[in-house]
């Protein structure tokens, strides 16, 4: 299966999918960013995959941006969409063409601590348990069906860092795994209550 990644910073997550699935189970065809200074960009670039940048300066609105964006995805011949890091909110006209193909990697236990800060609002908020979740994207603010969670305690007097620190090697285990089933056709909507996933074989 093709796929396109959207970053907008270090690419860590980037990093982890290009050693794990890439020219595997996966190839990645295309890396876009919002942001023409993310690092993740020259990771792309050093694993020769075809990089664009779709900054807001350049485009009217965001849905002029996000439809060029989705033009040059599937120009590239993306099937799904990874978004890694990618700090922009699609617009619901690129995610009717990518329906239940957009996969997000969030760092908390969602439904718990949807958008930005999330480590830091569970941190704020006390809780003992912590984690990521991959999901699929929809037109909320993180409230796509969920493929993957895992959770972990959470250190007392623990920083926001820390736990990010602690976070992130399960983000790099979860998000390559989810698109590994995305590619072999095992994530389904449950026909029972479509807000739920089937994953597995
Ligand atoms: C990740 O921690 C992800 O959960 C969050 O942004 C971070 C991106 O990191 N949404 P990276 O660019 O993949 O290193």
């Amino acid at each position: 299966m093709n796929a396109a990644v959207l970053v907008s910073g270090t690419g860590s997550n980037l990093r982890a999918l290009i050693e794990q699935v890439h020219g595997r189970e996966v190839q990645i065809v295309a890396v876009a960013s919002d942001r023409g200074d993310a690092a993740a960009l020259g990771l792309a670039r050093d694993a020769g995959i075809p990089v664009r940048v779709f900054a807001k300066a350049d485009f009217p609105d965001r849905v002029a941006r996000d439809a060029a964006l989705a033009d040059w995805l599937l120009e590239q011949g993306a099937e799904l969409v990874v978004t890694a890091g990618y700090m922009a909110l699609l617009d619901a006209g690129f995610i009717a063409r990518f329906r239940d193909r957009i996969v997000n990697v969030h760092p908390s236990l969602l439904p718990a601590f949807p958008g930005v800060r999330a480590i830091e609002q569970a941190i704020e908020a006390g809780t003992r348990v912590a984690g990521v979740t991959v999901h699929l994207v929809d037109e909320g603010v993180d409230t796509g069906a969920i493929i993957a969670q895992r959770a972990i305690d959470v250190p007392q007097g623990i920083s926001g860092e820390e736990l990010h620190a602690l976070l992130q090697p399960i983000e790099h285990e979860l998000l390559p795994q989810a698109v590994r089933l995305l590619a072999a056709g095992a994530v389904r909507r449950d026909p029972a209550n479509a807000r739920r996933l089937l994953v597995g074989a």
